[in-house]
């Protein structure tokens, strides 16, 4: 296996190891009243996404000993693995599993292939290129971390309705390379490289009917994981990223139900990215606190009656982390306001979305 390591991601893997090696016990330890102790009492796995700021936050860091699931939030992806053809730097998602094993916690890596974010050095490549860096990326990083990662996912994404492509798969290198099939080609190869590694489809927008894209990808969504059993291949897990948007109409209601079709195919349910976009609510903070622990509420809660959902996973702890921020600024320009779409601001105290959390995993309790 040719492994290039380039002197840049070394250089960058030490750093990010020495913060690594320092983290401080508080992760070592599991509190006894924490969410990762609530939802365990109902069957449920809870994490958090992971960029590399806990080995240089420390009072982020200890946040983390609420989870018993990581997910990393890039370290995984193409771009940081692969970032020049051929060249790969594993010191990011190295570092990460390192972190993990260190505190006990599961690791999901996310994700092994999605058709945005890639690479720039993929734009150019022909279909027969693409197929090959398609199946040497998995020949390489799969062998790598098998038997150490919790899980992986597996595929990001494939639906994108607006390109118009049949059965609403999104366009972009993978499906050039293999058509809607690269989902079942992905599965098949990572399956035989790692059988023991949980395999998740992961998809967004299947929470809510405000744009469109749900009442579409839904359907889509089931269809795919039937036919990828169909055709013997082993998925265990679907994840509904649950991005949720306070400018959206929800059912949440329908989206338990929906939990419940998807669990008749035999998968489980990780709510796989939760965190709330706050930038249709009005400044003041309490005010938009109270909504979105409001929505979270209420979507746990119909969500968490489907006993296949078996994970809950926050996309970040707090508030300063959330890749939110940037979009604000992208959106609204120079007047810059701190979105609040986690369960602690950005001074790491916790809010009324963390309460939310814990009454909705109780409330499984009295069903
Ligand atoms: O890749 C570089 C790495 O080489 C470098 O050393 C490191 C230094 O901090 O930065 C990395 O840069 C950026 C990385 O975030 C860390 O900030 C990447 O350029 C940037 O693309 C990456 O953005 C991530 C994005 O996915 C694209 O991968 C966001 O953190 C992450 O929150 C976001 O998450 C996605 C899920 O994967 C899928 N669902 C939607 C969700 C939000 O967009």
């Amino acid at each position: 296996m040719n492994e290039t390591i380039s002197r840049r991601g070394m250089l960058e893997g030490l750093a990010a190891l020495g913060g690594a090696a320092f983290a401080p016990k508080a992760v070592l330890a599991r509190g006894a009243d924490n969410l990762g102790t609530t939802a365990a009492s109902v069957g449920v796995t809870f994490g958090s996404a992971a960029g590399n700021q806990i080995y240089s936050d420390f009072s982020y860091e200890h946040l983390f000993g609420e989870t018993r699931l990581i997910t990393s939030e890039w370290q995984f992806k193409m771009a940081a693995v692969q970032p020049n053809q051929g060249v790969y730097e594993f010191w990011h998602a190295d570092n990460l599993l390192n972190y993990t094993v260190r505190s006990a916690r599961k690791l999901k890596a996310h994700c092994g292939f999605w058709q945005a974010f890639n690479p720039s050095w993929m734009s150019g490549l022909s279909t027969s290129q693409l197929q090959y860096t398609f199946d040497k990326h998995i020949d390489t990083i799969i062998p790598r971390y098998a038997g150490k990662v919790y899980a992986w996912d597996v595929a990001n994404e494939p639906f994108w309705p607006a390109d118009n492509n049949p059965g609403g798969f999104g366009g972009g290198p993978w499906y050039q390379a293999f058509g809607s099939g690269w989902v079942k080609r992905a599965f098949q190869r990572v399956s035989a490289l790692d059988p023991t590694a949980k395999l998740y489809l992961n998809e967004a927008q299947c929470d809510n009917n405000g744009n469109g894209l749900g009442p579409v990808i839904r359907p889509a969504l089931l269809n795919l994981v039937s036919d990828i059993k169909n055709a013997g291949l082993r998925i265990d897990g679907v994840g509904l990223e649950s991005h949720l948007d306070m400018g959206m109409p929800y059912d949440d209601v329908q989206f338990g139900a929906y939990c419940n079709q998807l669990a008749g195919k035999d998968v489980k349910i990780s709510i796989s990215e939760l965190d709330v976009r706050d930038f249709s609510l009005p400044d003041d903070p309490a005010t938009r606190d109270k909504a979105i622990a409001a929505r979270i509420q209420s979507f746990l809660t119909q969500a968490l009656k489907s006993p296949a959902v078996d994970q809950i996973v926050t996309w970040g702890l707090s508030d300063k982390y959330s890749w939110l921020k940037g979009l604000w600024l992208d959106q609204r320009g120079a007047t810059f306001r701190q979105p609040r779409p986690l369960l602690f601001d950005e001074n790491m105290q916790k809010k009324a979305a963390y309460t939310a959390v814990g009454n909705a995993l109780n409330s499984r309790k009295r069903a």
